[in-house]
């Protein structure tokens, strides 16, 4: 379903039988909207999000393409998220021995105007899929389409902001003993030790190949978030807290307290693709009840 989002921006509906619902803007390639059966919103989107382009929307998720960060000398974490994305009129089949799911694909491709930044021409898909259950699925396929013959070098994110009860009362499972880079201090690496994370303070980490599954518990809700991810080795942990969260005009002062980004990533090997050459990567995230999850 096609309509109108804020101040009159495209975006895409889609709905899945039991209730389950998300909001896509074409603006950005954005989720903006996951909504459970229960019409409970799971993700995070502040109230000072300004929907106006080509900046990015404050929440939902992302397209950090083509480099997450500012390692470059690109726009922080690359310019796919403030670019008018365009939707696949004629979309690829889902494979066979797949159920019905309600998706969309997303195009974007270089501009005439963008080739002056980053001098390469690519094509980007982007399928966003509601699986049976209300899963989120998002599939990216990246080509690179130059005609001069040369490689190109990027790297990726689906910057995730997830709604959370009381970001004290939160813990993520599957990031405990592996290698990080602190962004707060200077990308050095360190270990992280102990036991599943929990919040106090600003945290801006990039954990390095992580496992596939990451799980977010948000003990208020009883909810547990599961992650799973594919083609993405790394995972960013980010809450700005409350001096950056005052610092940033489109989010609320308070609204760090409910929310937390965990952003399945390729940050710390760049991925290489010749011309021709396609690059796949794939996030899947469901929201389940805490007592269902516990255990596995
Ligand atoms: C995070 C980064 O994921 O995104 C942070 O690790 C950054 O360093 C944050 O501050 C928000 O970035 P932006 O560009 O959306 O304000």
């Amino acid at each position: 379903e096609h309509c109108k989002g804020v101040n009159g921006l495209d975006k895409v509906i889609l709905r899945e039988i039991r209730g389950c619902s998300a909001e896509v803007y074409l603006d950005g390639g954005q989720v903006t909207s996951w909504k459970n059966e229960f019409r409970e919103q799971l993700l995070f989107l502040s109230s000072k999000a300004t929907f106006k382009p080509p900046n990015a929307i404050r929440g939902g998720i992302q397209i950090c393409f083509p480099q997450f960060g500012t390692i470059d000398s690109l726009e922080q974490h690359g310019f796919a998220r403030n670019r008018l994305w365009s939707v696949d009129p004629d979309p690829p089949p889902f494979p066979a021995n797949t159920s019905h799911r309600a998706f969309v694909d997303l195009i974007l491709r270089h501009s005439e105007e963008e080739v002056k930044i980053w001098p390469h021409r690519y094509e980007c898909r982007l399928r966003i899929a509601l699986g049976p259950g209300g899963d989120l699925m998002l599939t990216s396929r990246i080509r690179n389409t130059n005609t001069d013959g040369k490689s190109f070098t990027f790297t990726f994110a689906y910057h995730t902001y997830f709604s959370v009860t009381d970001i004290s009362e939160v813990r993520v499972e599957g990031l405990e003993t592996l290698d990080y880079l602190d962004n707060l201090k200077n990308r050095e690496r360190f270990t992280e030790q102990g036991d599943a994370l929990t919040f106090e303070s600003e945290v801006d980490k990039v954990y390095l190949s992580t496992p596939t599954k990451i799980a977010i518990l948000d003990h208020d809700r009883k909810r547990t978030f599961v992650l799973r991810k594919d083609g993405l080795p790394d995972a960013v942990v980010w809450n700005p807290w409350d001096k950056k969260a005052k610092a940033m005009t489109d989010f609320g002062d308070d609204e760090y307290k409910h929310m937390l980004c965990v952003t399945a990533a390729c940050v710390e090997k760049p991925i290489i693709l010749k011309p021709g050459e396609e690059w796949k990567g794939r996030l899947e995230i469901s929201a389940v009840p805490s007592s269902y999850c516990s255990g596995q």
